[in-house]
């Protein structure tokens, strides 16, 4: 008689909600943080043209060497530190947790964060140590120092800015934390292309750390690829951990046309970040919304009734993200991405009758 999954699945998997991705068929679609903007269609064909050519028979080039030297350039990766290359940042974050998982190792991370950073630490098999940031979701720095003595975490994640608050934290604060780590620190960029700020030049400043970044909010989420750019003595390791195939052939070559063209996805970011301001206006003049100001691609705001007003913006079509309940200093919040100027028009539209039907 075989066993069932209770006596063989681990207690903290069994215990896991599935990420959950809502069903977005027909709706306008600002729950993901995605660029709302399709390539323009020459560059489109120059990728078709590089997808037919593509041998697709053979296995990629496990060293990804041509698209990484091409990110060298476009991400400003200083020359003395080595790149690892993930399937989304996603992967690099369980290949870290992966690479430190020793019985008893400790992940810490502020909350409210990116919820991966939780649920790889615990798939890991590690304990994940949660720091509250402060209500307005600056970072508490005392109380995270402290948790860092008591806990000596192997890994720390902080997205940089913060999802889903939108916020750059204080680089200081960053600085002192990364200085009291006894592990590693990753600062993740995934918001980079609307922020302007960065650690990457700092790399060389802190032995402890690590900065990743991703091509997803970029306008390339569907290829899937990140990286993990620091000191070859931590990445080494962290590469051994890696599947050897892990960024496929079209992947590579679609995102080095992609970067070849590197300027249409900065007009891009720059046609997000000109929204963004206007949508915070727009989103702070609607009576009864508190909207947090964001160096990100998304806004978080918060109402009186959350959970209706979510669902009265499913109904008209709109499908954000409903953060009411998933962390106390979340209650009452959603967070909307920035969409095209017409997508956005929709969204405030749907939430002015929502909030006043
Ligand atoms: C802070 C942060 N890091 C990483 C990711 C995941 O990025 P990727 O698409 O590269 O896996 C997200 C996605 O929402 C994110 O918010």
């Amino acid at each position: 008689m075989p066993k069932s999954p209770e006596d063989i699945i681990r207690d903290e998997i069994r215990a896991l909600s599935a990420y959950h991705v809502p069903d977005s068929g027909g709706m306008v679609k600002l729950d993901a943080m995605e660029n709302p903007y399709r390539l323009p269609s020459e560059l489109a064909s120059a990728i078709a043209a590089r997808v037919t050519a593509a041998a697709v028979n053979r296995y990629p080039d496990p060293g990804a060497r041509a698209l990484k030297t091409q990110l060298r350039g476009a991400m400003q990766i200083p020359a003395d530190m080595e790149v690892v290359l993930g399937n989304g940042s996603d992967e690099l974050i369980q290949m870290l947790a992966l690479a430190v998982a020793r019985p008893g190792a400790v992940v810490l991370g502020v909350e409210p964060s990116f919820v991966m950073f939780r649920m790889i630490a615990t798939i890991a098999g590690m304990r994940y140590v949660g720091v509250p940031l402060n209500p307005d979701f600056t970072i508490a720095a005392g109380p995270t120092i402290a948790a860092i003595e008591q806990h000596q975490p192997a890994l720390i994640f902080i997205a940089y800015p913060n999802n889903p608050s939108g916020n750059l934290f204080d680089a200081d604060v960053l600085a002192r934390i990364i200085a009291a780590a006894p592990g590693i620190v990753v600062i993740d960029e995934a918001y980079h292309a609307f922020a302007g700020r960065t650690f990457m030049p700092r790399l060389a400043e802190f032995p402890n750390l690590l900065v990743m970044r991703t091509v997803s909010k970029l306008g390339l989420a569907g290829l899937r690829l990140g990286l993990l750019a620091g000191r070859e003595n931590w990445l080494h390791h962290i590469d051994k951990v890696r599947l050897p195939y892990n960024v496929n052939v079209l992947t590579q070559l679609v995102v080095a046309e992609a970067l070849e063209h590197r300027e249409v996805l900065e007009t891009q970011a720059a046609a997000i970040r000109a929204e963004r301001a206007r949508m915070l206006t727009e989103l702070r003049h609607l009576p009864g919304v508190e909207a947090y100001g964001s160096d990100a691609n998304f806004i978080l705001f918060r109402v009186a009734r959350a959970d209706p007003i979510f669902d009265g913006l499913k109904q008209r079509g709109v499908l954000i993200k409903n953060l009411n309940g998933t962390h106390t200093l979340l209650a009452g919040c959603l967070r909307v991405t920035i969409g095209t100027p017409g997508e956005n028009a929709q969204f405030l539209n749907a939430l002015a009758a929502t909030l006043n039907p």
